[in-house]
């Protein structure tokens, strides 16, 4: 070893013992992180871009994660999901494609933090599968070489996508870049049944937190060599602080509105008899999952959008060869707070249970989830559908990007 980088190592283990000794001073709650221009700078709050914004889910999972973060700027092209955004946050989306965003002007936010939840469909699986070849993946492709040309990359990448994309050469390129610049990545495939809630929405996590310096060679090997994606029942055994049993989700009844009047969620007749022996996804108020609610939610296209609520006739079997007979089961849609509430959005009082709970203890968000009035209900489930569960979000940012604990 050469003497630049036993200095080097030196000055890593004198840091990493005034941090060990800083957070204990703070009851170990307290997030710290080295500024890459000079390990003995300390920081203490998050200013983070969020790209790819929608409705801001990621946005609420790091208020929960973090308690002194901020969103500086966030950029989504999709005009309903910025008026949403800015009646929550009071924080106005650029409304320009991430591609055209500049080195320059991303150093100028001075964000130490980057959030994404790039479009899906290049990497669904169903789909094309066109990968990097797809236009919509440009968006992400130019934020990865982005990190590459910006001044000062951030301490903290958190990225979202579908399962499929851990096979993707998107995926592939990130993770090349993100190790070349000195990251510490981990990588999950989880569901929020796995955190106790009732809805099965399966997805792709990466966190990378910068530890070394960009072709740092003290660095013992690269990530992509022993890359592995988490899928454990409970992320946080994975770090040593095994939970016994992943909490059991609660039953849907606890995520149900009390509507004077159904109709306006009903499923229309002729969307289940149209569909011959199709086995619709029917859950009822005692189950304790349903699937996950795409943006097609609400439309016509029944197959694979997000289960049907029953409402009536629990104790009648349902006969899928007959579509007629399943037209006394008072079938409906879940309305857009329902899932607000299953993904775990802000949506009601400080101390409601659809708050992220932690040991049965409601950690509160700083913004609650309202849609703007002038939004449709059709408009409402299609930003749900595209947004993602907050509360496995906050978790992993708290737990695995900013080890909060
Ligand atoms: C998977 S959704 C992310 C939703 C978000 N996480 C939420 O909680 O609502 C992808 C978002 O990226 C936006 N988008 C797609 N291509 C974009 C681009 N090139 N530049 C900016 N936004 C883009 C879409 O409008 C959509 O809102």
């Amino acid at each position: 070893m050469d003497i630049v980088s036993v200095a080097f190592r030196i000055s890593c283990a004198t840091f990493e013992l005034g941090v060990e000794m800083w957070r204990s001073a703070h009851g170990g709650l307290e997030m710290t992180f080295q500024k890459p221009e000079g390990p003995e700078r300390l920081e203490n709050r998050i200013r983070a871009l969020e790209f790819f914004s929608g409705i801001g889910g990621l946005h609420y999972g790091l208020e929960y994660a973090h308690p002194r973060s901020e969103v500086v700027a966030a950029f989504d092209i999709n005009e309903h999901a910025n008026l949403c955004y800015h009646h929550n946050f009071g924080l106005k989306p650029t409304q320009t494609g991430i591609q055209t965003l500049t080195p320059k002007a991303v150093d100028k936010l001075q964000a130490n933090c980057w959030l994404m939840s790039p479009p899906c469909q290049p990497y669904t699986q169903g789909g094309k599968q066109l990968d990097d070849k797809d236009p919509r993946a440009e968006g992400l492709l130019h934020l990865i070489e982005l990190l590459g040309l910006v001044q000062t990359p951030p301490e903290f990448v958190f990225v979202e996508n579908v399962p499929n994309f851990e096979l993707s050469r998107s995926r592939k390129l990130m993770v090349d870049k993100l190790d070349e610049l000195g990251y510490e990545i981990h990588e999950f495939l989880v569901t929020p049944l796995q955190f106790g809630i009732a809805n099965d929405r399966r997805r792709y996590y990466l966190t990378a937190r910068r530890v070394g310096l960009a072709n740092d060679s003290s660095r013992e090997g690269k990530y992509s060599e022993h890359a592995t994606i988490h899928t454990t029942p409970w992320p946080k055994s994975i770090f040593g602080k095994t939970m016994e049993n992943a909490p059991q989700p609660r039953m849907l009844s606890e995520y149900l509105e009390d509507l004077d009047d159904t109709t306006l969620y009903k499923v229309p007749d002729v969307y289940i008899t149209k569909r011959h022996k199709f086995r619709f996804d029917i859950v009822n108020p005692s189950d304790r999952r349903c699937s996950c609610f795409t943006k097609a939610y609400g439309s016509h296209h029944v197959i694979g959008s997000g289960s049907f609520l029953q409402t009536d006739k629990f104790e009648k079997p349902h006969n899928f060869d007959d579509p007629t007979d399943l037209l006394d089961l008072g079938l409906r849609f879940f309305t857009p707070t329902e899932v607000a509430r299953l993904h775990a959005f802000p949506v009601d009082g400080e101390a409601n249970i659809h708050q992220f709970l932690d040991g049965g203890v409601p950690a509160a968000s700083r913004h609650k989830l309202i849609f703007p009035p002038n939004l449709t209900t059709i408009q409402k489930w299609r930003l749900l559908g595209n947004s993602l569960n907050c509360r496995v979000v906050g978790v992993l940012m708290r737990d695995v990007l900013f080890k909060m604990r």
